[in-house]
Parts: C-alpha cells; structure tokens; sequence
C-alpha cells in the first residue's frame, strides 16, 4: 500500500474509534432488563441530566446545571409525593427553580406517578 493511502485509512479509523467513543459516552443509558415502566421513563428522559442513580452527571455540570441528588434520602424524605409530581409536571420554574424542566406536556399523570415512585426508590435503595 502507498503512503498516503495509508495515512488516509489510518485516519479514517482514528476518527471511527472516536466517533464511537463519544457515542458510546453520550449515549442514553440502557436500563436493565425487566425495569418497571417508571424506571425506564427515569432511563429515558431524566438520566442525562440526574444520572442512572439519581446523583446528577458530568454532563449537566459541564452545562452548569445542577441537578441536586434525588438519591439523598434525608432530602427526599422532606418531600412530598405533590411536590414530586408537581415539580415533574410543571417543572421548577413555577417555585423559582428553573433549572428543572416540567414534562406534563409529555407524559401522562400515570406515568407521572410511576416516576414519584422510581424517585422514592432511588432515595431508599441507597
Ligand atoms: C435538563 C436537565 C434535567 C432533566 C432532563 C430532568 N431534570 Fe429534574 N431537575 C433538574 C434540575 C437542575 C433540578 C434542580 C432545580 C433547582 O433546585 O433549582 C431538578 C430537580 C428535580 C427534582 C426536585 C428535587 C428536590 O429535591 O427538590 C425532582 C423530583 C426531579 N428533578 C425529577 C426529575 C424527573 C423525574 C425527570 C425526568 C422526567 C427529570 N427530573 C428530568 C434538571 C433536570
């Protein structure tokens, strides 16, 4: 093989191994077999920014975003399943938390519910 052909392929396959290594980092979490509805709706749409566990990611704090940690038990154990549900639903900007999106526009108030369950979970488990 030529030089420059094997320059080109080499770098070819260093940008194939890089692309897949941020894919691999930025993915959506899976969640594990058997998961309960509301565990996989947390998988879905909650993990990016509070993490599979509930404890916030990397990624929200490199866009300054800070999630809090719902596996804290002391914290959630001060929380309603209202405030749960509403802070899901209508997000936090109503009560001057922006930071938390509201997701009534998305899910149902059953797979709301699901979600305060999964929550409480995360807090308990840990
Ligand atoms: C874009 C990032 C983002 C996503 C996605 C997100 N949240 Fe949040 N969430 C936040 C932030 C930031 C806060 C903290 C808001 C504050 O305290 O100002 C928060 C706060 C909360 C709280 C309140 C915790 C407390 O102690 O008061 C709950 C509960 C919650 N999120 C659940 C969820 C659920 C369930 C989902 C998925 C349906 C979800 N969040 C998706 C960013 C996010």
């Amino acid at each position: 093989m030529r030089r420059p052909l094997l320059a080109l392929v080499l770098a070819i396959a260093a940008i194939g191994v890089l692309a897949a290594g941020l894919a691999a980092l930025l993915d959506t979490p899976r969640p594990p077999r058997g998961a309960s509805r509301g565990e996989r709706l947390f998988y879905e749409l909650c993990a990016t920014c509070h993490g599979t566990d509930g404890r916030g990611t990397w990624r929200a704090t490199l866009f300054l975003v800070r999630p809090g940690n719902l596996a804290d038990g002391a914290r959630l154990g001060q929380r309603s399943d209202q405030y749960l549900f509403d802070i899901i639903k209508n997000g936090g900007a109503p009560i001057g938390r922006p930071g938390m999106p509201a997701f009534g526009a998305a899910l149902s108030e059953d797979e709301i519910r699901e979600l305060v369950a999964y929550v409480r979970e995360l807090s308990r488990a840990r």
